[in-house]
């Protein structure tokens, strides 16, 4: 079975051909250069320019994979959650594919497909406990199988990439915030400050950053970035990571887990990664990084879940709509 997947939730229009589970090719057309003047995503820009992308992404995904549309079983199109405008142009264009060439359609939702495609890279003992964290999610998951999950928690506020990206404008450092503070935070003393772990305790899945974002912000305007920004980051994203690492950790204990899958383009975090390895290992947890290609944004990740489902059976209406929250 061949599924080409479409891939625009956000900034990132992407396109990837799977058959029978394998990866053939995996396209990305970013946007970062776009929104960086911003310092974050601007909804109008992104429709924009996914526009302009559609085509040429589908296209060079097809030639790369050494497929032809003909060829192709079905499309498979992230439908939510995300921004409408984006979610709109990758939806309407894999209709307009699936009508005029007579293919089955599927919506898939974006955050089961950054968790479901660790089952095209690994074998995952199972149950694991996966959690997808980036510019627009934190979520965590109990996952049974492959397409048998159950949400166990998401942010009530911002995202922990949101976090990044709000705490690095305010210090006027750049965006995407997450990659500049990474950096700038080696050479800092995480315990320097001590900044808010929000919703820190047991049998609650759900995130909150907007104090830890307040609490930098009351922070420097208060004391200035006194002594070294290299603290202040280091001591910020240690509240980050700590939340991160404990809730997942908590999960995967009070579940059973015998494993656990990070993805999300804040899994590229060198200290999330460090603690969080460290602490699956002394609980004797197998963990999972997908590589990055895997891990932000990509059509990969829709094209193998929409394989999972049409092997299943499913497939979606022509009057298939976009969503913009995740549902419960
Ligand atoms: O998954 P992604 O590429 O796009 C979506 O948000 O969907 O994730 C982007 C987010 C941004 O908020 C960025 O600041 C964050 O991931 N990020 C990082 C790192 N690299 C990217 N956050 C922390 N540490 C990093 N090394
Ligand atoms: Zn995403």
């Amino acid at each position: 079975m061949i599924v080409l997947g479409i891939e625009t939730s956000c900034d990132e229009t992407a396109a990837s051909v799977v058959e029978d589970g394998k990866i053939l090719s995996n396209i990305v057309a970013s946007q970062i250069e776009i929104h960086k003047p911003y310092g974050g995503v601007v909804p109008e820009l992104a429709s924009r320019h996914h526009i302009r992308n559609i085509v040429p992404v589908v296209d060079t995904a097809l030639e790369k994979s050494e497929r032809d549309i003909s060829q192709v079983d079905g499309i498979a199109v992230t439908n939510g959650p995300g921004l409408i405008g984006s979610l709109l142009v990758g939806l309407s264009f894999a209709k307009g594919v699936a009508a005029s060439y007579g293919k089955k359609i599927v919506g898939i939702n974006h955050l089961e497909a950054h968790f479901t495609i660790a089952f095209a890279l690994y074998e995952i003992p199972l149950p694991a406990i996966a959690l997808v964290v980036s510019g627009g999610h934190t979520n965590l998951y109990l996952v049974r199988g492959k397409l048998n999950y159950k949400k166990l928690g998401e942010t009530r506020d911002d995202a922990a990439g949101e976090a990044f990206d709000k705490v690095a404008k305010l210090l006027g450092l750049g965006y995407p915030g997450g990659v500049v503070i990474d950096k700038l935070a080696r050479k800092g003393d995480p315990d320097r400050f001590h900044f808010p772990r929000g919703m820190m305790r047991s049998g609650d899945y759900d995130f909150s950053f907007s104090g830890l974002k307040t609490a930098v912000a009351v922070h420097v305007k208060k004391k200035g970035i006194r002594g070294k920004i290299e603290d202040l980051v280091a001591s910020f994203q240690e509240a980050v990571v700590d939340v991160l690492v404990f809730k997942t950790i908590s999960a995967a204990e009070d579940y059973g887990a015998r494993s656990i899958i990070v993805a999300g383009g804040v899994a590229a975090n060198s200290r999330l990664r460090e603690k969080m390895k460290s602490e699956a290992e002394r609980k004797k947890l197998s963990i999972f990084f997908p590589p990055m290609e895997y891990c932000t944004d990509n059509g990969a990740m829709v094209a193998y879940t929409g394989y999972l489902y049409f092997t299943a059976g499913r497939e979606d209406p022509l009057t298939l709509d976009a969503y913009d929250t995740d549902p419960d």
